[in-house]
């Protein structure tokens, strides 16, 4: 996909406006995203003992036409500081890399793992994302279909592999257990890389990662339920007000002047032209809040305490700004725009072609009702990118239905950590299914949380999750040794 052109932004602007009230309910997984909270990191910032390689990769792994023998520059990280070397048989810890820089997944729970087993670190960026651009550069790379074509899951799961074979290689260090560790959508492709991979991994911690929010495997509203659980558990009086502000807004929309007092009210960047473009972007304020409703901050308290704590008398729309402001202090004006216009990128061309979450509004939520619509969703990809999405690729590559006869039956070695106040976490994996492929969860975590780096002030729950997540692990290497001493 070239950068649009400026008639095309205009299009597209008009379009927007035009279309805003039919907003795209797939604009909740584009959008509310599938990812990991990280702090943006340069590669000079890190530490020395982090080294910056290259790998020669292949573009395509899947075919012998001459264009597939091409090859891009695939970044990874290695950290050698706690690794007891090759001659001990030490572990490898893989970080299967998300949809963003790699240098940005380096201050992880994954450190923490790699002290205590004495590990090597390894890190892995997904191609497309970062610096690791085949066909030299992102504007060549996002130009088309043709060019964004070698973007998928498949893909990057050979590139990972091929990546550990290397670094094993070079390192002599072949007999060396190697676990990958991902979180979020990294996680699924940590989970799917133990279930296609299992001969270059011993196991997987995968953690936030919804690999059941596929095809009709969860209901399509279980996010925005779990959403709404969040507020209705942190106050009642929180969730009533935001489920009444929905039609008070349309209310003083339909005012005169009423987008003009809606733009004041809210201090919003740019004035509203529609009332719909308000209640996306408070909708997506709030499901963000869920995801990542994390100590010490804990986004759904501090809403709701705008919310609830404004003086006696405010109406309805008077708390909702005061929810929104005690969210973000800042002062500054509401971006309201920042969430419909952003440009398709490649996690856009991800949810077009295979991760297709059917992810809609129901109306047991505290938000209006906004079913999911494929059609819509179609049409969308097919003006982006021109693809129509494979709806149930996924499950039929990775599976998903049945998966705990399923990965009962033939899968080991697979941690699927969750906290329950991620809505994602509705379509994770929350149920032992065998002896070694387990859910470890806490109520109280939100998305990806025990993935990060620990601090001297996580809550008891946190740590006995992730004490929990080591305790399993030094199980798997041990057996591993056992094995292979046995040889
Ligand atoms: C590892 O083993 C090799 C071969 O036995 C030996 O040459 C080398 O010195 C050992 N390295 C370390 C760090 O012990
Ligand atoms: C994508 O762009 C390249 C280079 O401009 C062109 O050769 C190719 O035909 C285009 N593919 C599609 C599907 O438009
Ligand atoms: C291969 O291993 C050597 C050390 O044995 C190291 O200096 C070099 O950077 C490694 N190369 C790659 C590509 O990992
Ligand atoms: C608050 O808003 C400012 C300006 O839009 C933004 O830069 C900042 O990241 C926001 N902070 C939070 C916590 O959302
Ligand atoms: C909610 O949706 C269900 C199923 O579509 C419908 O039967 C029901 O009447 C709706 N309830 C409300 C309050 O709109």
């Amino acid at each position: 996909m070239a950068l649009p052109s400026f008639q095309l932004w205009l299009a597209l602007l008009l379009l927007a406006a035009v279309c805003a009230s039919a907003m795209h309910p797939r604009k909740l997984t584009r959008l509310g995203g599938l990812k990991r909270l990280t702090t943006s990191k340069s590669s000079s910032d890190l530490p020395p003992e982090y080294e910056i390689h290259h790998y020669r990769q292949t573009l395509d792994h899947f075919n012998y036409k001459p264009e597939s023998y091409a090859t891009f520059q695939q970044r990874y990280i290695l950290n050698y500081k706690y690794w007891g070397g090759a001659n001990t048989s030490s572990p490898i810890f893989v970080y299967t890399g998300e949809e963003g820089e790699v240098t940005d997944d380096v201050e992880t729970f994954i450190i923490a793992l790699a002290a205590r087993f004495k590990g090597l670190l390894l890190y892995i960026e997904h191609r497309y994302y970062g610096e690791s651009m085949p066909f030299g550069s992102e504007n060549q790379a996002f130009q088309n279909s043709s060019t964004l074509g070698y973007l998928s899951s498949e893909q990057a799961l050979a590139d990972y592999a091929q990546v550990i074979v290397h670094v094993k290689k070079n390192l002599s260090a072949e007999n060396c257990p190697a676990i990958a560790v991902g979180a979020s959508y990294g996680g699924m492709l940590a989970s799917w890389f133990r279930i296609k991979y299992p001969h270059i991994v011993i196991g997987a911690l995968a953690s936030s990662s919804p690999i059941l929010y596929f095809d009709d495997i969860t209901p399509q509203d279980g996010y925005d339920v779990v959403v709404t659980k969040d507020f209705k558990e942190t106050s009642e009086s929180c969730y009533n007000t935001i489920k009444q502000s929905w039609s008070e807004i349309d209310r003083v929309a339909a005012e005169p002047n009423g987008l003009t007092t809606l733009s004041n009210l809210f201090n919003t960047c740019s004035p509203l032209t529609t009332s719909q473009e308000l209640k996306d972007y408070l909708g997506f304020m709030y499901e963000d809040s869920a995801q990542y409703d994390n100590p010490p901050d804990y986004p759904v308290q501090n809403t709701c305490r705008g919310i609830d704590g404004a003086p006696e008398g405010t109406d309805i729309l008077g708390r909702i700004v005061a929810g929104l402001s005690s969210l973000n202090s800042s002062g500054s004006c509401q971006d309201i725009l920042s969430y419909e216009l952003s440009k398709p990128d490649a996690w856009d061309w991800q949810t077009c072609t295979e991760i297709v979450m059917p992810m809609g509004r129901g109306n047991e939520t505290m938000f209006e009702a906004e079913p999911f619509d494929m059609e819509d969703y179609t049409k969308e990809c097919v003006d982006d990118f021109g693809v129509v999405p494979r709806l149930h690729w996924i499950t039929t590559e990775f599976g998903g239905h049945d998966i705990k006869t399923v990965l009962g039956n033939f899968a080991s070695n697979i941690i699927f950590s969750n906290g329950l106040r991620d809505p994602f976490s509705i379509g994770g994996v929350l149920e032992d299914i065998s002896d070694s492929v387990v859910a470890v969860y806490t109520e109280q975590g939100a998305h990806c949380l025990d993935i990060d780096v620990p601090t001297p002030d996580d809550p008891d729950w946190l740590v006995a999750q992730r004490d929990k997540e080591i305790k399993i692990i030094a199980a798997w290497i041990a057996e591993y040794y056992a094995k292979l001493s046995a040889k």
